[in-house]
């Protein structure tokens, strides 16, 4: 009561990310505003809808903008009326050091377990501060103590403390959308840094993660590093507890199993369907990234053409590559190692009549999506690592007709839920092949006791779940850090 009191029951809802959930395209017709892509836009854009999220007065997205002041204020309006959202613009140099640098080329490649790819220039790490700051100072101009802020994701680690210092009252939650490393991984970064990055972290009221494991190697680095005092799942530290949770991000469920049946959708997987002919379909999709796997699946997909010579011709796997950091080294070659992967692997593999593997460097619509999600056979998820992977749970969702396989990699967050999925060790090319031909043999009364099992959990545990479990423990520990001050 005393909260509610408090906090008048007039909170407002600060979504902070690094991404915005709309980008301005600038076209010969004039400037629009185009939806942003990616799993943490479509997640919270999907709570943001929905009912459940006007318990708050207004709803504010805050990111970067992708492009110039001058380019964002001649874009037509079209905000979504659900939710309004203020850009941060950054100055390019700027950018690429917190982006490209510090966030995409020491905090991805450290936390998905690829230490030798981070590059610990102090510039990126400068710039990576500099950012949070600006937002922080941005932030400061339109918050009011009473609000609610929920900050997302790797680019602002050091956020929460920032805004800590200048609203001791306000209501900080934070949600990390990607692993936390093993303490051996997180040690290798400077010293310094570590210990920004953590304590940053620890300004918010309840940090949230998509796994127990994830969680717990985040207690241990707060225990090496920062020394603060651990209670089960409570840190106090500074004069405050910060308690911290594991919250599986889930997916807007109806949206998947309505879309099956759009007419978009049946449109386009009825063209699918047509141009696959009697072959068995696979099919993936991913951002480009090193930490999805792309070299082990095809490597695990033509071991299985080679143990089982008599599907030549009778399957193909539908790869889809989503464009994504291509100006990072890392990324850019990536792309092209992947490219003549392919090349030598149709011209070996296949012949005039046919191509083993089908390949895709572009975005897909979401009928395009959806109509593959539902047209193929077999979904074959292989990530070396991954913090939670969406598409997995996309693909069970749109299967109505609770057919269809997952081949999924215990190494993402959601193998943890869909356990029912075929799952593999992504390095074991062997296990990727038996996988395959097991998922291609499944009996369809297989297939639809797997499926009903997972759909179960996606459908009970979405994303308004989710949302409001967080909520729910970000109400309950500012409540009782209220209780501990005068009104
Ligand atoms: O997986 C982490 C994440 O930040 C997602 O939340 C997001 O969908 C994805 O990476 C996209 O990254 P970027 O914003 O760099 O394109």
């Amino acid at each position: 009561l005393l909260h509610d009191l408090k906090k008048g029951k007039m909170s407002k809802l600060f979504i902070i990310a690094n991404r915005l959930p709309v980008t301005v395209e600038e076209t010969a017709e004039g400037n629009f505003y185009r939806q942003s892509s990616g799993g943490l836009v479509s997640a919270i854009s999907a709570y943001l809808r929905l009912e459940d999220s006007n318990q708050f007065t207004k709803k504010i997205w805050v990111g970067v903008s992708e492009c110039a002041e001058r380019v964002w204020a001649s874009a037509e309006s079209v905000t979504p009326p659900e939710y309004d959202f203020k850009p941060v613009f950054v100055p390019p140099k700027l950018y690429e050091h917190y982006y490209n640098g510090f966030s995409n080329s020491v905090l991805w490649p450290l936390f998905h377990y690829f230490p030798s790819f981070a590059d610990y220039q102090p510039s990126y790490f400068e710039g990576y501060l500099k950012v949070n700051a600006k937002f922080a100072s941005e932030l400061e101009r339109i918050l009011d103590p009473k609000d609610t802020v929920w900050i997302h994701d790797y680019h602002l680690l050091p956020l929460a403390a920032m805004l800590r210092k200048k609203f001791p009252q306000l209501t900080i939650g934070f949600f990390l959308h990607i692993p936390f490393p093993s303490y051996e991984l997180f040690r290798v970064i400077p010293r310094e840094w570590q210990h920004e990055l953590l304590s940053g972290m620890l300004g918010a009221d309840v940090i949230g993660f998509h796994t127990e494991d994830y969680l717990q190697h985040f207690l241990t680095s707060v225990r090496k590093v920062i020394k603060a005092r651990i209670d089960h799942r409570t840190i106090s530290w500074d004069g405050r507890d910060i308690q911290i949770g594991d919250f599986p991000i889930g997916i807007d469920y109806n949206k998947f199993q309505g879309a099956s049946s759009d007419h978009g959708v049946l449109t386009k997987r009825s063209e699918y369907l047509r141009s696959k002919l009697d072959k068995r379909l696979i099919f993936s999709v991913d951002r480009l990234d090193y930490s999805k796997g792309v070299f082990n699946r095809l490597k695990g997909y033509r071991e299985f053409l080679v143990q089982n010579p008599h599907y030549k011709e009778k399957v193909v796997f539908a790869l889809v590559i989503v464009p994504s950091r291509d100006t990072i080294s890392k990324y850019a070659e990536r792309k092209k190692l992947i490219d003549e992967y392919i090349g030598n692997f149709n011209s070996r593999y296949g012949n005039i009549n046919w191509q083993p593997v089908i390949y895709q460097y572009g975005h897909l619509s979401f009928e395009e999506l959806v109509g593959m999600y539902t047209a193929c056979d077999l979904a074959l998820i292989t990530p070396l690592r991954d913090g939670m992977n969406l598409v997995a749970k996309e693909f069970v969702a749109s299967r109505r007709d609770r057919q269809g396989v997952l081949v999924l990699s215990e190494m993402a967050g959601a193998a943890n839920e869909l356990t029912e999925a075929l799952l593999i060790n992504p390095n074991d090319r062997k296990e990727i092949a038996k996988m395959i031909k097991i998922g291609l043999e499944m009996t369809p009364d297989e297939q639809e006791r797997r499926m009903t099992a997972m759909q179960k959990r996606l459908q009970e545990y979405n994303v308004v779940t989710w949302a409001k479990e967080f909520f729910t423990a970000l109400a309950r520990i500012s409540s009782e850090q209220m209780k501990k001050e005068p009104l």
